[in-house]
């Protein structure tokens, strides 16, 4: 067990997962679409919400638990879908759904996942957790794969709806993301600097898409991320679709990627039972507004009719506790998780979990409120959000 005592915040993370993880992986993480003004304003955004400091306030007896569509969580945050996070770490999927487990918060597993339905099943005694789902053309193989999580115990759907066509990421395309890495001289002189990395790859069978190689028509070995998403994902997605996979599916579902009033409304409507306000963490829409400011219109519109949640940006649990004042009911994160993972496997996401879980409380109290479920905006400074 690697000694995490001076690991304190999720930037000490990221340090240490850039320095142990494959340039490609990593910068896959790290990044957003275009200019990455978007991305960088998931975080920044939070950064301008001022919080108001209350004394003599008895902080004795605080809560952070609270339930995301009614399911207890530890605090309001689950571990969101991320694609190939089984290369951040070898078997990082099954790394994080077992930390979540334990700290008592949902993982939700990506379509795009290395370790698939059935080893997440498999490995953490059939614990439920949630599924992400993009639709793809082959409406067969979406059947099949909705079958496959119900087996699986997936316990929700999460429909991921901002990715019908994928947006341009430059350092994807400059390192040339293929799963697994193409032995190229840069790569090679890459990969013998994360010698850590390296063992773990050699000491596992998952190094291709899980969910996918083997179970798609035709698909045996895929070599990009990028050819398959061309070839696959469908650009047509619409309502209909929504409505057909609530149908299929006939359990809990999440519409992600939402980030306009009027789709909201659309959202609300179709009877899904949780909404995320999400940009993809800044990687399709480059201009579209950081995830917080959209937040509060959607709650406006919609927050009576359906569980509103968001994610982008969210790197300590103060931004959790931003969050939550302005309306969200749940948070998920993405890279939070994935330095975690990239830096120290399990033991790595166990220590985010901390971190976060810590700042929230502690940022809770200091706002005068001792239970999650009393938190509004009236912890905020006016005009600050
Ligand atoms: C490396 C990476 C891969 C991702 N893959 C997926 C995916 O497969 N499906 C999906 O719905 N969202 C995916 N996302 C988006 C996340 O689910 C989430 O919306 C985003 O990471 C939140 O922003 P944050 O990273 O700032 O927390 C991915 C994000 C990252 C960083």
């Amino acid at each position: 067990m690697p000694d995490l005592s001076k690991i304190t915040c999720i930037e000490d993370l990221r340090v240490v997962a850039k320095r142990r993880v494959p340039r490609m992986f990593y910068d896959y993480a790290d990044s957003g679409a275009w200019t990455e003004s978007t991305y960088r304003a998931n975080e920044s955004d939070f950064q301008k919400i001022k919080l108001r400091q209350r004394v003599a306030v008895n902080m004795e007896g605080r809560s952070t638990r609270s339930t995301m569509i009614g399911q207890d969580v530890a605090m309001p945050v689950a571990i969101a879908p991320t694609g190939l996070t089984g290369m951040q770490h070898a078997d990082g999927e099954i790394l994080g759904a077992r930390a979540a487990k334990a700290f008592g918060i949902p993982f939700t597993l990506s379509t795009m996942s290395i370790c698939s339905l059935e080893d997440i099943a498999e490995h953490t005694g059939r614990h439920p957790f949630w599924f992400q789902l993009y639709v793809m053309k082959d409406r067969d193989f979406i059947e099949r794969l909705i079958e496959r999580a119900r087996a699986a115990n997936v316990s929700a759907l999460q429909l991921t709806l901002d990715l019908q066509i994928l947006g341009q990421r430059h350092k994807d395309i400059k390192n040339g993301l293929s799963t697994p890495p193409k032995p190229t001289i840069a790569n090679m002189i890459n990969l013998a600097t994360k010698p850590h990395w390296c063992m773990g790859m050699l000491g596992t069978k998952r190094r291709t898409f899980g969910n996918i190689a083997g179970h798609a028509k035709g698909v045996k070995d895929l070599s990009s991320l990028s050819s398959w998403t061309a070839e696959q994902f469908d650009p047509a997605l619409s309502w209909a679709d929504v409505e057909w996979i609530k149908k299929r599916w006939g359990g809990k579902l999440i519409l992600k990627g939402i980030m306009d009033v009027e789709d909201a409304r659309l959202a609300a409507s179709s009877g899904a039972d949780a909404l995320i306000v999400s940009n993809h963490g800044g990687r399709q829409l480059d201009g579209a507004p950081s995830s917080i400011a959209a937040l509060p219109a959607i709650v406006d519109a919609v927050g009576s009719e359906i569980e509103v949640w968001m994610d982008g940006g969210i790197r300590s649990g103060q931004d959790v506790l931003k969050a939550r004042a302005l309306g969200a009911r749940g948070t998920l994160i993405g890279r939070s998780f994935l330095y975690g993972l990239g830096a120290y496997g399990q033991a790595g996401v166990t220590r985010a979990l901390q971190i976060l879980h810590k700042e929230l409380d502690i940022t809770m109290a200091f706002c005068g409120r001792t239970d999650i479920e009393n938190v509004d905006s009236s912890i905020l400074l006016p005009g600050t959000f």
